[in-house]
């Protein structure tokens, strides 16, 4: 049956990176007699630009009816003074609340190749598995009221919600429980039960949660002692499962400790496994169509398209051998280049990975 793959290459290095995935994802219905229908549709400044809205009404009804979503990155300084509610990032999380996309998966894995890519030492990342698994459509992200208001003295407040409440806790718990039960065994709940009273209940559900997953050892740790911890020893950790926001915040740190933040990709799903597929890293502007950007967190995020939404686990792994591949031959885009290496544009790192495909069977 032929899926349909929707493409939203959005502003910055979006669009170049996007590219190289489609060089891919060509070759993968080229060469490899693979069923896909490709479509393409604005997401962020570029939807402003030329909708006047980040999230056109057309592009979330194309995305309503693909089985999958390929997406670049939003947002630039072009931007940034517009209107709150008109802001690339408000389409970003527009379309995510739309597609009700609440468990946003973001693997930390360290290509063997990249272990001196990383500015802690190699031995405390060499073999570094982690999964983060964040909570996308709820959480301070989302909780209402919000808002910048005016007190009786004049000055102005600015004020977010924090709410989740038990079922939304719980599904993004089972989530995690799954890919831990899937990976080590080990998941660690990330929270701030201390002093929140909305992550104390995170902490209950999650612990209750726990019973039904007997094979995974549940760990809570805060979110401070996590962000510690992750650089102090990112090892001892599994799985870890937290908030949108701690998500947000410790996946960037977590990107840091596989050497770029240019090498992450993340899966975005529904609960009908449809979902979205972006790199973590943002639209970089100040490098844009530079052709110095790494493309391999979008290729490697299209590979998690395959595993989750078009479950198609052999694609999959062939593209991130074919990663592997090119990460071993000596390729490295700025982000990860270092002495001795074959210094590549944005451009040629996407020909090699596809060259590098063509040679898996
Ligand atoms: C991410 C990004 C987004 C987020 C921004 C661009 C709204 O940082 O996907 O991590 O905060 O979720
Ligand atoms: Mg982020």
């Amino acid at each position: 049956m032929t899926k349909k793959i929707l493409i939203l290459p959005g502003d910055g290095i979006g669009p170049e990176i996007v590219a190289q995935a489609e060089k891919v994802l060509a070759f993968l219905i080229e060469e490899r007699g693979v069923k896909l229908e490709l479509e393409h549709g604005l997401l962020g400044g570029c939807a402003v630009d030329a909708a006047g809205v980040p999230l056109p009404e057309e592009t979330l009804a194309k995305a309503k009816e693909s089985d999958a979503i390929l997406l670049g990155s939003v947002g630039g300084p072009k931007w940034e003074t517009i209107e709150r509610s008109l802001r690339p990032e408000r389409g970003l999380l527009a379309i995510r609340a739309g597609l009700g996309l609440f468990a946003n998966l973001r693997p930390a894995v360290l290509f063997p190749e990249l272990a001196s890519a990383s500015t802690l030492r190699a031995d405390v990342v060499s073999g570094l598995d982690i999964m983060i698994v964040r909570e996308l459509t709820g959480g301070i992200y989302f909780g209402e009221p919000r808002g910048i208001r005016e007190l009786d003295d004049g000055q102005r407040q600015g004020f977010n919600t924090l709410v989740y409440s038990e079922s939304e806790i719980e599904r993004i718990a089972r989530v995690a429980f799954e890919s831990a039960e899937k990976r080590q065994g080990r998941l660690c709940s990330v929270d701030k039960a201390n002093v929140l009273e909305a992550t104390e209940l995170w902490r209950e559900v999650v612990t209750e949660l726990s019973k039904e997953y007997p094979k995974v050892e549940l760990q809570h740790m805060y979110v401070d002692n996590a962000a510690m911890q992750l650089v102090r020893d990112p090892k001892q950790f599994d799985v870890i499962v937290t908030s949108n926001l701690f998500g947000d915040i410790l996946s960037d740190l977590a990107s840091m400790l596989t050497g770029s933040i240019g090498m992450l990709p993340s899966a975005s799903l529904a609960s009908d496994g449809s979902g979205m597929y972006e790199p973590i890293h943002g639209s970089a502007p100040d490098i844009a169509n530079q052709n110095v950007a790494n493309p391999l967190a979008t290729i490697l995020s299209l590979s998690m398209l395959f595993r989750y939404s078009l479950e198609n686990a052999e694609i999959a792994v062939q593209i991130e051998q074919a990663v592997s591949q090119v990460l071993s031959d000596g390729l490295r885009t700025k982000d990860i280049d270092a002495e001795g290496m074959t210094s590549v544009g944005t451009d040629e790192m996407g020909d090699a990975v596809v060259k590098a495909l063509s040679s898996i069977n």
